[in-house]
């Protein structure tokens, strides 16, 4: 049986990713600083007949993620899903804050690589898979600090899937557009009134062409195909799934 590793597997898309995942007869391994919450996707996932574990881990540090792939007897399959958002141009983006983006959102990816991938390598191959955004090909609009963190997700997939193309390693990423997630829940909650939000929901659903969010399930049924070995001749991509918002632009 295949080990599959989903950072921030508690809530969202990490959730929906592990139990596509646990479904397809993968153990699951979910890495989240909110044990509670990733208990929660366990639990799912042993209702449904699968087998998954909970390892806490703040993948922003690099001794908490060196400690939770110790655990690990093997890693086939990482998905890098842990991320943050940071609303803000470049005048509002402060120091702090950017170094927040980068902890979680660049330095959570390249740590839990540079643990996996030696695993990898010593069982003769592996999928990684990181959760890039539209944010790293395009300009939106007040993201700075996130935009920078995407970028960064994208060309180390490209670096990654460069060093190991012949080494049994695939790394892709996939950009989603707007997915509706408690990521999203929480911005409208922590930037708009209860009165605001539900035209601001309306607003960030008609960014999308096709007239509506993601679900986490869409995104989900993309990620367990890259990870799987129906796309082992898949490396180095980023795939959109972004309801034509690159598209249209
Ligand atoms: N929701 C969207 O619209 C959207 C669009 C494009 C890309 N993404 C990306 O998809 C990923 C998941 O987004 P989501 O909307 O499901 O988020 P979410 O906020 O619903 O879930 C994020 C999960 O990550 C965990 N987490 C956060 N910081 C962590 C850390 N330092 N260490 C370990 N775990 C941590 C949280 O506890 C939570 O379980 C993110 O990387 C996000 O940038 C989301």
């Amino acid at each position: 049986m295949k080990t599959a590793v989903v950072t921030g597997a508690g809530s969202g898309i990490g959730q929906a990713i592990a139990l596509k995942l646990a479904e397809e007869g993968n153990h699951l391994a979910i890495l989240d600083f909110n044990t509670e919450a990733g208990e929660q996707t366990a639990e799912m996932i042993r209702k449904a007949g699968g087998t998954a574990e909970v390892i806490q881990c703040d993948v922003s540090s690099t001794d908490s993620v060196e400690a939770a792939f110790e655990q690990l007897e093997r890693v086939d399959i990482l998905v890098n899903n842990a991320g943050i958002a940071a609303v803000g141009n470049v005048e509002v983006c402060g120091p702090e804050e950017l170094d927040k983006v980068y902890g979680v959102n660049v330095k959570g990816v390249y740590h839990c690589c540079h643990f996996a991938v030696p695993k990898m390598l010593q069982q003769g191959g592996g999928a990684i898979l990181n959760l890039a955004s539209i944010a790293s090909k395009i300009g939106i609009l007040d993201r700075f600090a996130y935009s920078m963190s995407k970028g960064a997700a994208y060309s180390m997939t490209m670096s990654v899937a460069r060093d190991y193309v012949d080494k049994g390693i695939r790394c892709n990423c996939i950009c989603p557009a707007r997915v509706l997630t408690p990521f999203v829940e929480g911005f409208l909650e922590k930037n708009y009134s209860e009165e605001e939000r539900p035209q601001v929901k309306q607003t960030l659903s008609e960014y999308q062409p096709i007239g509506r969010m993601g679900t986490p399930d869409e995104v989900a049924e993309l990620a367990a195909f890259l990870c799987s070995d129906k796309a082992s001749f898949i490396t180095g991509s980023a795939y959109d799934i972004d309801g034509g918002v690159t598209l249209l632009r």
